[in-house]
């Protein structure tokens, strides 16, 4: 059952009420196929820019691109019925000024039918979230560890440990008060989640932030075993697809190898005239 118990489009006021209730269920998706598998399940899909690392094999999400995001979002769109699309906004595409953030956020709920967008950073970010969200773009928020600050942080640590705990307090206080409707905390100290999901008055997302935040989110390769280039400690492991189509793989090559494949059930018999004067 989703977060608003009924079988219905889940909005950010939805996500922002369910804070406290029902844990907020919410998975990455990037194609329609896996979009129609997750919308049953979750209350919000993410379209995120780990596209870049899971999907093209790039080694960071700083080579995404807006019209990757946008293409992505399309395909993910046709797949919902019900859950919450948030796009993710890729590096560059807003963090020089809210004029520029408004341009490409509205390009990408113009041309993806998203109902969010998130986009990274904290205390830096919040007039950013502010001039969007007052022009009806809602923001979903994303601090602690932040990707596309990778090289910044010196690789994917995790952050707000000791004395840095309050740089990661401020920031999520910060984006909750310039009116983000939900906040992802990345790979950030239980004790950290568990303080930040009491004090802001909006959804904690987690993602290596322990069951203290309001909801969860997984990478949905990571989870499902498609994708093994990181094995974060963070992800669950629910199936290992990777090494089931490997192994469906070689079978295949096999058979064609030894005129197995295809069998008399894969042939089709002699042509015949039909009444409509083609072959069946
Ligand atoms: O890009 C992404 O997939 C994300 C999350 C998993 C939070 O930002």
């Amino acid at each position: 059952m989703s977060v608003t118990g009924r079988k219905e489009l889940i909005t950010p006021p939805g996500i922002v009420a369910a804070k406290g209730k029902l844990p907020i269920v919410c998975l990455t998706a990037y194609t329609t196929p896996v979009a129609t598998l997750v919308d049953p399940h979750c209350d919000l899909v993410l379209v995120g820019d780990s596209v870049g690392m899971v999907l093209h094999g790039m080694p960071s999400t700083l080579g995404v691109t807006l019209d990757m995001m946008i293409l992505h979002g399309q395909a993910v769109r046709r797949g919902l019925k019900q859950a919450l699309m948030v796009v993710d906004m890729p590096f560059g595409s807003y963090e020089e000024s809210p004029e520029q953030a408004f341009r490409n956020a509205a390009r990408v709920m113009a041309e993806t039918g998203c109902a969010a967008v998130k986009l990274e950073g904290g205390e830096v970010m919040a007039p950013t979230i502010r001039h969007l969200t007052a022009r009806g773009i809602p923001i979903m928020a994303h601090v602690g560890l932040t990707p596309q600050a990778v090289n910044a942080f010196g690789g994917y640590r995790v952050q707000g440990k000791g004395t840095d705990a309050e740089r990661v307090i401020r920031d999520a206080a910060a984006v909750a008060e310039a009116g983000a409707f939900s906040v992802v905390l990345e790979k950030v100290p239980e004790t950290l989640a568990r303080r930040i999901t009491g004090e802001v008055a909006i959804p904690t997302i987690g993602i290596g932030a322990s069951p203290a935040c309001d909801g969860q989110i997984l990478v949905v390769d990571d989870m499902l075993g498609m994708f093994d280039a990181f094995r974060p400690k963070f992800v669950k492991r629910y199936a290992e697809l990777a090494q089931l189509a490997g192994s469906a793989i070689e079978t295949y090559a096999r058979e064609v190898r030894t005129r197995r494949f295809p069998g008399p059930e894969h042939v089709f018999a002699e042509a015949r005239q039909t009444t409509e004067g083609g072959s069946s």
